[in-house]
């Protein structure tokens, strides 16, 4: 299917061409917008503007020839102009209801699968062994997740790999707290945790005492070069993470094709160093093999530190190569905090400098705050996520136990983990990644406002119309009679409705998953307005299964939707 906005945008251009083209100049093209005030039609061409400039004619002049001289598209009923020249443009009713029932019926819900053929491996989640996952690697998780499942709604061959941090300098500091502070006992009751509190500990050392500093590195190299006692306890260290890690992912419903951390990569490192210095990027400085990047205004980066010891840069350079090497990808996608811009900014040049031509694509998102400040595990003033999980899932409990007393208490528990867990995801997913979210209980949870449970509340709605209507007319199929858009609640309904492969496009490509948010909290409120103003089960034959039809369109719209977001819809709530 081609999208409406498609459709509008090759007919004005092409009707643009068909009219000016006299002139022999390039017709400046941006196609068409949607509108925000239904009198201003349905969508909205601006070009008028930009090729004025070119004709050096008034632009409402150019809107006006092209509004007397352009044939209509079938799907138009008509255009306007408006203002110093906005062509504005009025879709047939009877034509979007049928582009409605097309794309209702297409598998994809009309969503372009402009990702065939292409490979793209995102990487996500991605936290470090022997630190439990905190409330800011949720953001990591979730926002890649619904970049995952959109790319491959669109299509893409996608490879979600959770790049753990399972090698770095962390290990030397935590074998040194592991040999003189661990606490066995507590290692068997509650293992991340005693193995963060170990990692605290030495860290501190490291600030106040120099020895320890060195001793920590020194355990470090060792444990690189393969000495086999320090390579069993980081073993052990990594199997216990692990298990935590699995557990939180699969309360989020977040699963991984691979799950290969840096140690993966550990045996390329130095053959990637000596490729940067066969090539002569890398050269020695003060002890170090660097990289220096000054025409593209970069700091220096280090690929191999004085004491022998590889950066987190040479690491993920080694993985580019493998990746490149295994899936052939179109594009590579990280999703991290802010604080690590520089860091890929850096190894994206370097990788250019080796001549890889793959996209790379750095997805940033900035902290999460709580209203007590942000988090932070160095210091060991963490708020666990699965806490934050447990919490959700209680307070959502107790709002389920509210609004449905006459549900089973079983099944108020497994709803009250959908929506717990889808608050605490759209709480996330449904801000600008690129600001810093503060979380509060109150936003997250609210029935009345921007959020995962509002959504989940209007299609446990909807559900419950549709049963309604099966109930009362077991025998109807609703599909068999014709879609009419006869209340203008209704054409505004269809408008937004078919607006959802424009939708799922930009908030892949953008890689912003708010994008797909907000449409769905738009589309709920419209609804909503629908729902109160239109009969609909007392509505006469015909006009009632036109809007049950309209209602499980909304229904299939918002559950495709949320299931992007990797939220949840119960029938029920
Ligand atoms: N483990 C890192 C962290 O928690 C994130 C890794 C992101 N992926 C990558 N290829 N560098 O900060």
């Amino acid at each position: 299917m081609i999208l409406v906005s498609d459709i509008l945008s090759q007919w004005v251009n092409a009707e643009f061409k068909r009219l000016f083209n006299d002139a022999n100049v390039e017709i400046p093209s941006t196609g068409v917008v949607t509108t925000s005030n239904p009198e201003f039609g349905d969508y909205q061409c601006n070009d008028a503007m930009a090729l004025a400039k070119i004709l050096k004619k008034p632009p409402r002049a150019i809107a006006e020839s092209f509004s007397k001289g352009a044939v209509l598209h079938p799907a138009l009923d008509r255009v306007e102009i408006a203002g110093p020249g906005f062509i504005n443009i009025f879709l047939k009713t009877d034509w979007l209801a049928n582009y409605l029932c097309i794309m209702a019926e297409d598998t994809h819900l009309g969503v372009p699968q402009v990702g065939n053929g292409h490979t793209v491996v995102i990487d996500y989640s991605s936290p470090n062994v022997a630190k439990p996952m905190h409330i800011g690697h949720i953001r990591s998780t979730i926002i890649g997740s619904a970049i995952d499942r959109m790319h491959r709604f669109l299509g893409y061959r996608v490879i979600s790999d959770n790049h753990i941090g399972d090698w770095g300098t962390q290990f030397g500091i935590l074998i040194m707290g592991y040999r003189h502070f661990a606490d066995k006992k507590a290692l068997e009751e509650s293992p991340v945790e005693e193995l963060e509190r170990l990692y605290v500990k030495s860290y501190g050392k490291t600030k106040e005492d120099e020895s320890w500093l060195a001793q920590c590195r020194q355990e470090l190299v060792k444990l690189q070069s393969g000495d086999p006692e320090n390579r069993k306890l980081w073993k052990e260290f990594v199997d216990l993470s692990l298990e935590e890690f699995q557990r939180i992912y699969k309360r989020l419903g977040v699963s991984f094709d691979l799950i290969r951390g840096e140690s993966y990569y550990n045996d390329k490192l130095k053959a990637m160093v000596e490729l940067l210095e066969g090539r002569g990027l890398a050269r020695e400085s003060e002890g170090a093999t660097v990289v220096f990047l000054d025409d593209e205004k970069l700091p220096v980066c280090i690929v191999r530190k004085s004491d022998g010891a590889f950066n987190y840069a040479t690491s993920d350079l080694a993985t580019i190569a493998s990746r490149v090497n295994e899936f052939e990808p179109d594009k590579i996608v990280y999703v991290t905090d802010e604080r690590q811009q520089l860091h890929f900014r850096q190894f994206f040049a370097i990788a250019r400098k080796l001549g890889y031509r793959t996209r790379f694509d750095h997805v940033w998102f900035g902290l999460m705050r709580l209203p007590e400040g942000t988090f932070s595990t160095r210091e060991g003033n963490v708020i666990k996520l699965e806490r934050l999980l447990d919490e959700a899932e209680q307070r959502a409990l107790s709002i389920v136990q509210k609004t449905s007393p006459e549900m089973k208490p079983e099944q108020q528990k497994e709803v009250a983990r959908a929506v717990g867990i889808g608050a605490v995801k759209y709480a996330d997913l449904s801000q600008n990644p690129q600001t810093t979210v503060t979380f509060t209980w109150e936003k997250a949870l609210a029935l009345d406002g921007n959020s995962g449970p509002y959504l989940q509340y209007a299609y446990a709605r909807i559900a419950s119309v549709l049963d309604k209507y099966i109930e009362k007319y077991p025998s109807t199929n609703p599909d068999n009679f014709p879609l009419k858009l006869a209340e203008p609640i209704e054409r505004t309904l269809a408008l937004i409705l078919v607006r959802l492969p424009d939708i799922v496009l930009r908030a892949a490509e953008t890689y912003k998953p708010s994008t797909l948010a907000d449409y769905l909290y738009d589309l709920a409120q419209i609804y909503s307005t629908f729902y109160q103003n239109v009969p609909f089960l007392k509505a006469e034959e015909g006009i009632r299964e036109s809007r049950v039809r309209l209602c499980s369109i909304v229904a299939k719209v918002l559950r495709t939707g949320l299931n992007l977001l990797s939220i949840d819809t119960p029938e029920r709530i």
